[in-house]
């Protein structure tokens, strides 16, 4: 059980350097609520994939602490690295699946990380697996479509059937890189919708960057974002429009202390130059 107001995710000075100058993430500092949605928003470059692959433990800081359901994710030993990042689901842009395998094998390959050995086939993972499957199938609306060779789907399907594979982990907290970059407006809207229910029903704590600002706004419970690799903006969307979320796009070159202390609310000395 979780301490009640304990954060789901608490980032305390998380900078990531990939050498040759490049700095993925400056000084991060982030309390994301257990239960709640974040949207991180940001130009292409500016760390939203990095910042997310930092919470499913992917990549470790250069410097910084990252913890994650209660616990500092550098401090873990590989194994129960592995088992915290099973908490943690995580679905893409571009879905995932394994185009030639059917629905039900893709879903039950979310368990892998928590069974021993090498799984080809449907008939490989134990019945008690294939029958959880197929009720996450259901619960995403495919449970008819398990047995399809899983590039037979629509986007919108594949995500579904993606999303359906993470909740074979019981994930707490889901990280979604872009999910609905590659869908039409309506599956977008769809999947987020599906998003928002899994939220209600499980309880999850969501993180997912997205492009799409009205989307984003009418969604997320916060918004974070970032200018090269810096939070320069963080707010509750009950107190931002779309138009102020949007400003994060303004320009591309680095705002001056004063224009990010009107997108941050932050205070002039929490705001590096
Ligand atoms: N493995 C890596 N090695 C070197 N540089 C990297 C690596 N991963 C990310 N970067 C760099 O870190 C910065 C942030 O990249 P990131 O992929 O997090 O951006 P993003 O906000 O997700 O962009 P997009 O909207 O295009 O997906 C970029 O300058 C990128 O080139
Ligand atoms: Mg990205």
């Amino acid at each position: 059980m979780s301490i009640p107001d304990a954060p789901a995710v608490r980032l305390r000075g998380v900078t990531k350097d990939f050498g040759d100058g490049i700095r993925g993430l400056d000084e991060v500092d982030l309390d994301l609520a257990a239960g709640s949605v974040t949207v991180l928003l940001g130009l292409s470059g500016s760390g939203k994939s990095t910042l997310l692959r930092h919470l499913n433990g992917l990549h470790p800081p250069t410097s910084g602490t990252v913890e994650v359901l209660g616990q500092d994710l550098g401090s873990l030993a590989p194994g129960a690295l592995r088992e915290a990042r099973e908490s943690i689901g995580m679905i893409f842009q571009s879905f995932g699946l394994v185009g030639p395998m059917s629905v039900l094998e893709n879903v039950c390959t979310g368990r892998l990380g928590s069974l021993r050995g090498p799984r080809m086939g449907l008939f490989m993972y134990p019945r008690a697996v294939r029958r959880e499957a197929l009720e996450h199938l259901d619960r995403v609306g495919l449970a008819d479509r398990a047995h399809q060779r899983a590039d037979t789907l629509s986007g919108g399907q594949q995500q579904r059937v993606a999303i359906a594979r993470s909740l074979m982990q019981h994930p707490r907290l889901l990280l979604a890189d872009e999910p609905v970059a590659a869908l039409d407006p309506v599956s977008s809207a769809q999947i987020i919708a599906l998003l928002m229910r899994l939220r209600e029903e499980d309880g999850l704590t969501i993180v997912a960057a997205l492009h799409q600002v009205e989307l984003a706004i009418s969604t997320a419970d916060r918004i974070v974002g970032l200018r090269a690799g810096r939070v320069v903006l963080d707010r509750e969307t009950s107190t931002m429009t779309a138009q102020d979320a949007a400003r994060i796009y303004d320009s591309v070159a680095t705002p001056t202390t004063g224009e990010l202390e009107e997108l941050t609310d932050m205070h002039p000395a929490q705001v590096r130059a």
